[in-house]
């Protein structure tokens, strides 16, 4: 989604402008633009890459010491030159992430007051409202405070003006925005990748905060002017992590860096001998223990991760659990329940429709809160009263997959929680489910080995235009999971189904073309999952099987079987979901499609 880079700088900033784009490129966009104040105001806009964006900058040789940048994720408006930000209003150019929800009035209201609208943007509305206020209040912090009381929806937003250009002025609400602090001036971004190159002193802003950034300070204020401080904070991301390294792409990295990161998210019960409901914050015990059902609320992968949680929370934990798409539960009129546990999870921690299921939740007075989340910083793990961060290292590639299976370990660690609390789980169940978690890691490793297969079958995919996936059980929602990372990064039409509901419906799209992938491992519902595969064979449908050691099936006419080599009880779902990544990652290269930048998507959700 899109991105913001800023900077005020004893030196020449469009290095730095150019390279904070690089490293959001990952959030997914489809034009780029920056401006700088050299002797006057130079935009430069592209379609396309950032590479695009530089090689102008390059030719036109533009620097400046105060610059705006901007990666653009089209809403309003098709991706064009026309509507790649920055945006410009007299001598003023504004970046913006996010959506102004009353944009059509304020255009209308701009339009008769004079201004000439150049873009089908929401954005240029904030440019020219700014221009508007400057010609009453002469202080440009001062202008943009106003003009942002007059907004509704969502934004992180940088402004600059022409005739005076030692100073940016950012503002956020809604759309994470940050500030950097160095020693050779101040700097601003949507994400703190793409400031690690220059300093690791970020600045969080809050909801509702403006602030001003020069070479040699920031200021921050509320809307109405009230000067707050906000804790400078030493980023922990590693410049490493974001790096490629050694793999074609970060989907593939991604993928690789699973046993690490799963070892990572459950170092806290390393040695220990039991879990305790610290994990997830200090009130734990009392937040955990008083729920009396479990409502879970997330978007796509995340969502997945939430419907392999109600299998374990009402199989393990004994406690009723719902599962809903956020964008969904925000709108619905639900019944609240002041006793439920809310839990969000989200990768990124700023996706637009978790937040605002959560809000909604807590609105209903449902306050017993908590997150996973990947990110420690995000907006998410800030609004709950418990969290859980899980370790996954950032993930850039837009398809989601590290950041799933580490969700799915914290899901099992709060599952043990919640039944011990409930008293639902003895000790040498839990000294055995603690063995089986520390082993985790080294089992997914061993699926791993298995990609050389994986990657036969992938040819075998890459004609096709659709696909099934069938689970039952807790492999319900993998095959879910494995249907869209194969839509998303290789575009091959593909639906997820309980293999029960096959003879409802979907067995009608079956026939030679249609390859039916299944998720089967050696569980209770594997003898019923073979009848209803043998329902596919019988109306020609090519089976791919992905079983497991103790799943006694085996390659036939039109049957091809890759087994995991072991079974693992509850906690197969994680690693029946890694075969179905690689086979996705390994069907787009055949097909040759923009593996970690699927066209349409971005990484981070920000807007509804
Ligand atoms: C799919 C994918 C998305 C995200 C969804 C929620 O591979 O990545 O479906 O899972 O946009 O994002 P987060 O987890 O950041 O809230």
């Amino acid at each position: 989604m899109c991105g913001i880079v800023a900077a005020v700088a004893d030196r020449n900033v469009v290095p730095v402008l150019l390279e904070g784009l690089r490293k959001l490129e990952y959030r997914g966009y489809d034009s780029a633009g920056l401006a700088v104040l050299n002797g006057g105001l130079h935009r430069l806009r592209s379609v396309g890459r950032v590479a695009e964006l530089a090689a102008q900058a390059e030719e036109k040789k533009t620097s400046g010491e105060a610059g705006i940048a901007h990666t653009r994720w089209a809403t309003h408006g098709a991706p064009s030159e026309r509507n790649a930000h920055p945006h410009i209003s007299g001598g003023l150019a504004v970046v913006h992430n996010g959506i102004i929800e009353n944009h059509e009035a304020l255009r209308q209201q701009l339009q008769a007051d004079g201004y000439l609208f150049t873009s089908d943007t929401d954005t240029e509305v904030i440019a020219h409202l700014v221009e508007k206020k400057l010609r009453t209040i002469t202080d440009l912090f001062d202008a943009v405070r106003a003009a942002i009381t007059d907004l509704q929806g969502a934004y992180a937003l940088a402004v600059m003006r022409e005739s005076d250009p030692t100073r940016i002025v950012v503002a956020r609400e809604g759309s994470p925005l940050l500030l950097g602090i160095a020693e050779d001036g101040h700097y601003a971004a949507s994400d703190a990748s793409a400031l690690l190159q220059v300093t690791r002193n970020m600045v969080y802003l809050e909801n509702g905060d403006c602030a001003e950034i020069s070479r040699s300070g920031l200021r921050i204020s509320r809307v109405d002017g009230t000067l707050v401080e906000r804790p400078v904070i030493e980023s922990q991301l590693s410049a490493d992590a974001v790096e490629l390294g050694t793999y074609s792409h970060y989907m593939q990295k991604e993928i690789f860096e699973q046993p690490d990161a799963l070892a990572n998210t459950l170092e806290m019960v390393g040695a220990a001998r039991s879990v305790q409901p610290g994990l997830f914050g200090a009130d734990a015990a009392e937040v955990l223990g008083g729920a009396r059902q479990v409502l879970i609320l997330a978007c796509g992968t995340s969502w997945h991760a939430g419907l392999v949680a109600r299998y374990w929370l009402e199989a393990i934990a004994g406690i009723p659990c719902s599962v809903e798409i956020a964008s969904e539960y925000r709108y619905r009129q639900s019944v609240p329940d002041a006793d439920t546990l809310v839990v969000t999870i989200s990768q990124s921690g700023e996706t637009a429709d978790t937040l605002a299921a959560l809000q909604h939740a807590k609105s209903l007075g449902m306050l017993r809160t908590l997150a996973i989340c990947n990110v420690p910083e995000s907006s998410l793990v800030r609004e709950t009263a418990l969290r859980f961060i899980t370790r996954a290292g950032p993930e850039i590639g837009v398809a989601s997959t590290k950041a799933f299976t580490t969700q799915l370990a914290a899901l099992y660690l709060l599952t043990l929680v919640i039944a011990k609390l409930r008293g639902k789980l003895d000790a040498e169940t839990e000294t055995r489910e603690l063995i089986a978690l520390r082993h985790v890691p080294a089992a997914v490793q061993r699926v791993l080995d298995l990609e050389p297969e994986i990657k036969a079958w992938a040819q075998l995919f890459s004609a096709k235009h659709h696909a099934l996936f069938l689970g039952r059980g807790r492999h319900y929602p993998i095959a879910l999971e494995g249907a869209l990372k194969l839509k998303e990064i290789s575009y091959i039409h593909a639906e997820a189904y309980p293999a029960g509901e096959l003879k409802h419906g979907p067995l009608a799209l079956v026939d030679k073309e249609m390859p039916v992938i299944a998720v089967a491992p050696n569980d209770t519902l594997l003898e019923k999952l073979k009848s209803n595969l043998q329902e596919v064979r019988a109306r020609g449908g090519e089976l791919f099987v992905f079983a497991d050691a103790d799943s006694e099936m085996s390659d036939s006419e039109g049957v091809h079987v890759l087994r995991l080599p072991e079974h693992y009880g509850a906690l197969s779902a994680l690693l029946h979901v890694v075969p179905l990544q690689l086979l996705s990652y390994h069907v787009a290269l055949v097909k040759g499609t923009d593996v970690d930048k699927p066209r349409n998507l971005a990484k981070s959700v920000t807007v509804e």
